[in-house]
């Protein structure tokens, strides 16, 4: 049984986001985390020094760790960010701004 069927939730139709070009298939309600973590993808920052690999790593708007471009906006918590049709999400390098 999965987590859905578990709490006997039945979210609306999927819809497609794309991250860094792949499509991703979403479900309404889910945060951009949560859309990039069903697909399969853990990680998408990278720190300003050393260029480290960056996730989720609070999940609740508090750590930072999670920023990533969302429709050309960087800075987005993916763990508060609701994932919307279309959304256009990207890793984000740094700061995200041509440093
Ligand atoms: S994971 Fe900590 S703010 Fe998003």
């Amino acid at each position: 049984m999965n987590p859905l069927e578990c709490a006997g939730v039945r979210p609306g139709p999927a819809f497609e986001v794309t991250f860094d070009g792949r499509r991703i298939e979403a479900l309404p309600g889910r945060t951009v985390a949560a859309v990039l973590w069903a697909a399969g993808v853990t990680s998408w920052r990278t720190t300003r020094n050393g260029g480290r690999p960056r996730g989720v790593f609070c999940g609740i708007g508090v750590c930072f760790d999670c920023l990533v471009t969302v429709n050309d906006r960087p800075g987005q918590r993916a763990c508060l960010v609701p994932a919307r049709p279309g959304d256009v999400i990207r890793t984000q390098e740094g700061t995200g701004h041509a440093d």
